[in-house]
């Protein structure tokens, strides 16, 4: 076990070692992730977040995020948080290479949650967005537990049941129902990597968590409102909006290509590709032309508070 810096170091100059972007490849990709969570994680939710985590900010706190994906709440945190030193780690080399790229203020490294290169008591914080349930809890809450100081604070987001209108311009053709009908005849990504395995309802998180060792649990909700045309959307914001939903339907698209392209021709994958895209230019003009749809994405975001008591 190194400390943080040299650690830090010997990653950003380790080329020899293997790639993982199972992730990125099969799962979710990294514009899927980045651009739901600009969304997520923007500035103006940041009161409601930062209420939640109520956070001594005069302290220089070393915060520690596990399966940053590619970055964007990692980045939130440190505009949030400006005298914070932050390092973000996720598994999938993917990710990490388009984090660095796309966030400045933090440390991104390779690395697994479940066998955290870090010294036992170094950081303040640690946090994670839709990852627990991914990952067995007890090797999920052991480690962030070895790694907090006595008094750290572990912090556990995840996504709740929200509401979700589409306009009626997403709605699927007959093409694109057959194309979604055959993806499920091949599918097994979601058995084979663990995804969603481990899930707990709102009243078995905390109890999870109280169970490996956390103490003073809290939890609290924030409601993430996207609604592109009411009046206090901006117009960047409405259509970042949009797109977060065109590069995740594109990258889906992606996704049944790396797994299961020998089932589709590549005919079919660009009729897809160009219908996505269609729907989606043609949402950005009714909005320009203020044509309302009101389509509306409203995420509620739990935010799970637990102590490392000494
Ligand atoms: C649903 S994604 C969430 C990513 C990011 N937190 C976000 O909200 O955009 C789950 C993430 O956990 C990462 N992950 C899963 N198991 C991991 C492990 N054992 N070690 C490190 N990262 C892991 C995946 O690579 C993926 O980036």
């Amino acid at each position: 076990m190194v400390d943080i810096k040299t650690w830090i170091n010997q990653t950003n100059t380790n080329t020899s070692k293997t790639m993982n972007t199972i992730w990125s490849k099969y799962i979710q990709g990294a514009k899927t992730l980045y651009y739901s969570r600009k969304l997520r994680f923007d500035d103006k939710f940041a009161s409601q977040y930062k209420a939640l985590f109520d956070l001594d900010e005069t302290k220089k706190l070393k915060i520690l995020e596990i399966g940053c994906g590619s970055g964007a709440l990692a980045g939130s945190l440190a505009r949030w948080y400006p005298n914070a030193e932050i390092i973000a780690i996720d598994r999938d080399s993917e990710f990490i290479r388009f984090a660095k790229e796309h966030e400045t203020g933090v440390s991104f490294m390779e690395a697994d949650i479940v066998a955290l290169p870090f010294t036992d008591e170094s950081f303040d914080v640690v946090i994670s967005n839709t990852v627990y349930e991914h990952i067995e809890p007890s090797a999920f809450y052991k480690e962030q537990l070895r790694i907090l100081k006595p008094n750290g604070v572990c912090f556990v987001l995840s996504s709740r049941r929200g509401i979700s209108v589409a306009p009626d311009c997403y709605a699927p053709n007959d093409f694109e129902k057959a194309f979604w009908e055959k993806v499920k005849q091949y599918d097994s990504s979601i058995d084979k990597y663990n995804v969603g395995k481990y899930y707990l309802n709102e009243a078995k998180l905390p109890a999870v968590m109280e169970q490996y060792g956390f103490k003073q649990i809290k939890t609290g909700y924030v409601a993430v409102i996207l609604t592109p045309d009411n009046p206090d959307t901006t117009p960047e914001f409405a259509r970042a909006i949009i797109n977060a939903d065109r590069y995740s339907a594109i990258e889906s698209i992606e996704s049944v290509v790396n797994s299961m392209s020998e089932h589709f021709s590549n005919q079919e994958i660009s009729e897809m590709k160009h219908t996505i895209n269609s729907k989606y230019d043609y949402r950005i003009k009714q909005y320009e032309n203020n044509i309302k749809q009101w389509d509306t994405t409203v995420s509620i975001i739990m935010v799970m508070r637990g102590v490392k008591e000494i």
